[in-house]
């Protein structure tokens, strides 16, 4: 049953009337609408609310809540109306919770949608979103709302929208008075207030209709033009033989009907987080696949057995850009043509390369001012692959047009389901030292300080005459005579990470601009040491997170695994993501590849869908007979499918066919957390430091390793997220500390929280500047310790403590400064080792040294116990098993190469194989 209900919410400036129509039978769709009328006149009865409103919501299925902003009359002024939208953007989107959430407004109200649209982007971008509980104890995503914020919205409709002043075609005294009156004036008009103005990227889908005959339409022509160069997906409609405002005319007029059509579609569609299918939920399933590697008498063979193994998805064409344009301007799509459509025959979707990641011969020959320059000034050569500058503008303008080629080619096929960029990008080639690396970097930190006052400053110039004079002045950190300026190269790794993050954004503009409902993703790198690339940063500027992970061996080998896949699942908000590769045997690049034990390659593939994959895929499908990955793993591997890691695969895929409930589930999240920062691993291992042993990877592992031991959950999340709602908060080697970080932190502990902060942190700000006053600096009132030395520890040297375990690698001395502080280990002089200071409901403990295994899991323990955090498995099992939650469903993953009894666990019987993963549905 469908109603349309008045009430009446609360906003910053007082009452806001807003009416609700609900459609009854709910499709978890919701729109925010505002009406237009100049910003001065209009309600919630006229057709431009009332009748659009309950037309989308009858179309769509959705709820659409009309909001009655204040007008700008009697004295009020922008900002007023946009602070009355947004509250009631926040009201809907906290009461309804819907799983697309849209905000739309005609003409003046589409200004008024797309300013709080904007509002809640960066609010999101500085709070980093996170999860929340709703009142069904449900873990939501909160989008950062914390701090005051809201959920950013999935998509955005504006009707012949008024975004621009001036107004971009011919002058109309009616637009300056309108624009006056909301303002107060007609120069330096907000951004906020005609959000034409303003930084566009990181918005989800728009969707635009425009009238045909209208004196506004050219701001509704430019927003499109601004939103695909800004990399945002938007689409046009324009509504043939009508005039601005044509929304306010009755049903049965011209072009009324079509309009409300498109953009009741354009709610309904929403922001693709996922590959794009038919078709009940599943995990997917499949691999990389090189078929230009092979004679196409094999392609037939590769999809009857791709079907016989259960593949569901391939990654095509990564590496086949020499095959695809063989010389400049000429093309050859009739072999790939050919493996799209016969994959599609078979019912197997295609996640298509954009294949720009190893630019071929000719490209180099003709341009080989594109291949990277290294430290020392070489060239790097053609011949392996990704020999191509991040920043050079002549390999940016090649990709992007076999990016345009391959899109206008396959955008419509319908094997074709989601865009792969390029490939693991800055894989080979992240730290670029090269000229055109030169001029982006001192772009960039133009945009960074804007005056070379600020970045002489920031950069401590006034140690060892550094001083610049002038922008060009400034170089990459290349091969220098000592030790380099380590803010410089601090900032060096910041833009490098940026650069490569800027070429995903340029491809991925091409591709919303040709194909703005393919959603888009790149396989990130969250695996061992691998930390030039802040993926936390760049999570917005896909569709949906995927990665790639490889086991190294060693004693840690699968807790790191577990702990990538983790911290992956937090880098994508909680929501699924897409385990782009890993591999079923040994890789080619190690110095030792081991093949897997039996039972290792189902393991760590549950191990990733336990922490929120929802596809499974490997390197590659089909081991390749020549090339420098010859000796790699694959789905079928030389041995063909008489063997038992083709045997394994199939298990697999079946395995994977039966777990389809899982798909979907976000991670639930745990009690407790370990915080990771980019900045913090970058600057914590620079050069000319107190020791060069330092190990930020290690520390943080190490602690996750014990969390494994207690049989403790401990989610692993971006420092710039949202933590707050966790019990125990880890923080390893949280080495920068800005201001901001500083305040979240003690906030968090003031409000109740646990903090546990590690050697080393706290000590410099965001320019690598110490925070003065001895260590741990910013965190020094708040842990209530201070240190005045580090006393690192020569190569096999340790320290024992109190607890008879034996420090390495790092010391402190410590004085404590707070009566409240608590010594819980001391070194042997009986200097404070380990502390923890109590406040009135939180607590901030503080490790000064490397503490062995050992010595973590009391620590740890006791600090949990305090937090009234417990593990969540029987004793039996802790330790031995590894416990991952989604939604109602438990993965137990067995850590040790023993059976395990389950005779405890609710819902299990018999025994856990070693190696082996229940998923207790
Ligand atoms: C990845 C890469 C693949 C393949 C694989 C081998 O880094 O994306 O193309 O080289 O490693 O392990």
């Amino acid at each position: 049953m469908s109603s349309i209900e008045d009430v009446t919410i609360h906003g910053p400036h007082g009452p806001i009337p807003i009416r609700v129509y609900d459609p009854g039978e709910p499709s978890g769709a919701a729109l925010l609408w505002a009406h237009g009328g100049g910003f001065r006149h209009g309600d919630l009865d006229m057709r431009e609310s009332d009748m659009v409103a309950a037309e989308i919501s009858r179309r769509a299925g959705a709820l659409v809540v009309a909001v009655g902003y204040r007008l700008a009359v009697g004295g009020v002024r922008h900002p007023v109306p946009v602070d009355d939208v947004h509250a009631a953007w926040q009201w809907m989107t906290g009461k309804y919770q819907p799983v697309t959430a849209g905000i739309g407004g005609a003409s003046a109200g589409a200004a008024l949608a797309l300013a709080s649209a904007l509002r809640s982007r960066d609010e999101n971008e500085r709070d980093g979103g996170g999860w929340d509980e709703n009142e069904r104890g449900d873990v939501v995503r909160d989008g950062g709302a914390r701090d005051g914020g809201g959920r950013a919205p999935d998509t955005i409709l504006l009707a012949y929208p008024f975004l621009h002043f001036p107004n971009p075609g011919p002058y109309e005294h009616g637009v300056e008075e309108m624009v006056r009156n909301y303002v107060g004036r007609i120069s330096d008009v907000p951004a906020d207030a005609f959000p034409g103005h303003a930084r566009l990227e990181g918005l989800p889908p728009v969707h635009v209709l425009l009238s045909e005959n209208d004196h506004l339409r050219p701001s509704g022509e430019l927003i499109v033009r601004q939103l695909h160069e800004a990399g945002v997906a938007a689409t046009v409609f324009v509504a043939a033989g009508t005039a601005h405002g044509h929304l306010n005319r009755p049903l049965e007029d011209t072009g009324v009907a079509e309009s409300l059509e498109f953009l009741a579609a354009g709610l309904a569609r929403g922001r693709r987080r996922w590959i794009r299918r038919d078709g009940p939920p599943r995990i997917e399933f499949g691999a990389d696949y090189n078929p230009e590697q092979w004679p196409p008498e094999t392609w037939p063979e590769d999809v009857r057995l791709m079907r016989e193994a259960g593949v569901t998805v391939v990654s095509l064409g990564i590496f086949s850009w020499a095959r695809l344009e063989p010389a400049e301007g000429q093309w050859d799509f009739g072999w790939l043509d050919e493996v799209m459509d016969l994959l599609h025959s078979h019912g197997i979707l295609v996640d298509l390369a954009t294949p720009t990641a190893s630019p071929p011969p000719w490209l180099t020959r003709r341009h080989p001012e594109i291949l990277p320059v290294d430290r020392h000034g070489h060239t790097v050569g053609p011949g392996a692959r990704q020999h191509w500058r991040p920043t050079s503008p002549v390999f940016r303008e090649h990709a992007l047009r076999l990016v345009r080629a391959v899109a206008t080619r396959y955008g419509g096929h319908p094997a074709l389901t989601a865009w792969h960029i390029s490939n693991e990008l800055g894989c080979h080639n992240v730290y670029d030292f090269s000229d055109d690396a030169a001029v982006a970097f001192r772009s960039w930190l133009r945009d960074r300080y804007r005056t070379l006052d600020a970045l002489n400053h920031a950069w401590g110039t006034a140690f060892w005459s550094q001083r610049y004079g002038d922008w060009a002045e400034i170089l990459p950190p290349r091969l220098l005579g000592g030790a380099g300026n380590p803010t410089q190269a601090l900032d060096f790794k910041r833009f490098s990470s940026d650069a490569l993050r800027d070429h995903l954004r340029a491809e991925r503009a091409v591709l919303r601009e040709l194909t703005p409902d393919v959603p888009v993703t790149t396989n990130f790198m969250v695996a061992g040491p691998i930390n030039e690339m802040d993926y936390a940063d760049w999570a917005s500027g896909v569709d949906f997170v995927a990665n790639d992970h490889y086991v190294r061996p060693g004693p840690q080998a699968r807790d790191e695994l577990s702990f990538s896949a983790n911290l992956t699942g937090n880098i994508a908000g909680g929501r699924p993501w897409f385990l782009m590769e890993h591999s079923t045997g040994a890789v080619n690049w190690q110095p030792v590849n081991v093949p897997k034990r039996r039972g290792e390659l189902a393991r760590d593939s549950l191990t990733h869908v336990a922490h929120g994959a929802d596809g499974v895929c490997f390197f590659q499908w089909r081991q390749s007979r020549a090339g420098a990955e010859k000796y790699h793993s694959a789905m079928l591997p030389h041995g063909g499918v008489s063997s038992a890691v083709f045997r394994d695969v199939a298990d697999l895929g079946a395995r994977l066919a039966a777990l389809s409930a899982v798909s979907g589930l976000s991670r639930t999240r745990a009690s407790a957390a370990i915080l990771v920062d980019a900045d913090s691993w970058w600057a914590a291992e620079q050069d000319s430091h107190p020791t060069s042993r330092l190990d930020y990877r290690g520390e943080a592992l190490n602690w996750y390793s014990t969390f494994l031991d207690l049989g403790v959950r401990a989610d692993v999340v971006p420092a710039g997220g949202d933590w707050s709602g966790y019990r125990l908060v880890v923080a390893p080697i949280l080495h920068v500390v800005p201001q901001r970080l500083r305040d979240r932190l003690e906030n968090y502990v003031h409000g109740g929280g646990h903090l546990l902060a590690t050697y080393f942190s706290g000590t410099v700000d965001e320019n690598d500047h110490l925070w003065p006053g001895g260590y741990p600096g910013a965190l020094r009132d708040l842990l209530g310790v201070r240190v005045e030395e580090f006393a690192p520890l020569l190569d096999g040297e340790t320290v024992t403590l109190s607890d008879g375990t034996a420090a390495t690698v790092w010391t402190e001395r410590v004085t404590v400064t707070d009566p409240a502080v608590e010594v819980l280990l001391t070194y042997p002089d009986g200097g404070p080792a380990v502390t923890r200071r109590a406040l009135r409901a939180g607590s901030a403990a503080y490790t000064s040294c490397v503490l062995p295994a050992d010595g973590r899991k009391p620590v740890l323990d006791d600090l949990l116990r305090r937090a009234g955090v417990s593990s969540e498995l029987p004793v039996a099992l802790r330790g031995r098993v590894e416990p991952a939650v989604r939604g109602p469903v438990w993965f137990l993953i067995n850590r040790t190469d023993e059976p395990v009894d389950l005779a405890d666990v609710d819902g299990a019987t018999g025994e856990l194989p070693a190696r082996g993963v229940v998923v207790l549905l």
